[in-house]
């Protein structure tokens, strides 16, 4: 049977409890709203720990003013089922007042890679995350945490708060899982129109192409950019916030791709806007 705790100290004492009986602790945080693309990092925490905590908590402070968090997706009730089903063994709700009490000052921030690509059109939006994952990582003393690389720059960051804070926690990566026609699972794809639903798709067709034509020998990340924006400005509804060619650590744009890189992008439809990512092969010859 699934344990419900909102009460944070309570987590405290089960975490410290379940540590000193050596159990290792596996940590998936989410803000809800759960569909197969949280639930796939499930498996992967019960596989690296015995016991599975997923976080449900929709994080104030990483919205900017006029983003979505008053109508950001709230389930809880189904939220727990699918966690349940999943096999995680608690779940983590804490009430908003409670984790951000009236004199809250203290701030966690990674500087150098949390102003560029989506820190830059959401500025403040990386401190937010970082936070609340360090206070998540507090509470719940995780020996492994799972992320989605969607959030390629998000799981960077947090790796680099992990080693800079020297947390005990092991960071691992799972893979997007996307919807029938290629398109991240995102709880924010709702928000599209008829129309700009089937027009998401190119997101994911300009990422295949540019892994297409990596494999195929292209270095120059100038010519695979311009065929993905060639690609997604297709769409008359589409507005792309930005498209680069990174390495997957300093999260710099590449003039040339030699070994590791990704390509990632933003592009907004009308409010909506999207992430994805994908990581780039060259062939071994
Ligand atoms: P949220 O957007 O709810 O996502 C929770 C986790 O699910 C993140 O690690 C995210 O990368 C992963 N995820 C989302 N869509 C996915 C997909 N299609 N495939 C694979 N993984 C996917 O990310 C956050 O919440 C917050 O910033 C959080 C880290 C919880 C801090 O508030």
């Amino acid at each position: 049977m699934i344990q419900v705790i909102r009460n944070i100290q309570e987590m405290q004492n089960i975490s410290g409890q379940l540590s000193r009986n050596g159990k290792r602790i596996g940590l998936v945080p989410t803000m809800g709203a759960l569909h197969e693309g949280h639930l796939s990092l499930i498996p992967i925490a019960c596989e690296k720990s015995d016991k599975v905590v997923v976080s449900l908590f929709v994080n104030p402070i990483q919205f900017l003013p006029g983003e979505d968090y008053e109508k950001y997706p709230r389930n809880l009730k189904k939220d727990i089922q699918l966690v349940e089903e999943t096999g995680g063994d608690i779940v983590f709700a804490p009430e908003v007042n409670d984790l951000y009490t009236e004199n809250h000052s203290t701030y966690v921030n990674v500087e150098g890679i949390t102003e560029i690509l989506c820190g830059a059109s959401r500025p403040g939006h990386f401190r937010g995350v970082i936070t609340v994952v360090c206070k998540l990582f507090n509470i719940v003393q995780p020996a492994v945490a799972v992320f989605g690389q969607k959030d390629f720059q998000q799981v960077v960051v947090i790796k680099r708060m992990v080693h800079d804070l020297n947390i005990p926690c092991e960071i691992i990566m799972g893979p997007v899982i996307r919807e029938s026609d290629g398109l991240a699972m995102s709880s924010r794809n709702m928000y599209l129109s008829p129309e700009e639903r089937i027009d998401a798709r190119l997101l994911f067709a300009s990422l295949q192409h540019a892994e297409r034509m990596v494999l195929e020998g292209e270095v120059r990340t100038e010519v695979v950019c311009e065929k993905m924006q060639a690609i997604i400005n297709q769409s008359s509804l589409a507005s792309i916030d930005y498209i680069e060619i990174i390495d997957p650590w300093m999260l710099k744009p590449l003039k040339k791709i030699t070994t590791e890189a990704v390509a990632v992008l933003a592009v907004k439809f009308g409010d909506t806007r999207l992430i994805d990512n994908i990581i780039l092969k060259r062939t071994s010859n």
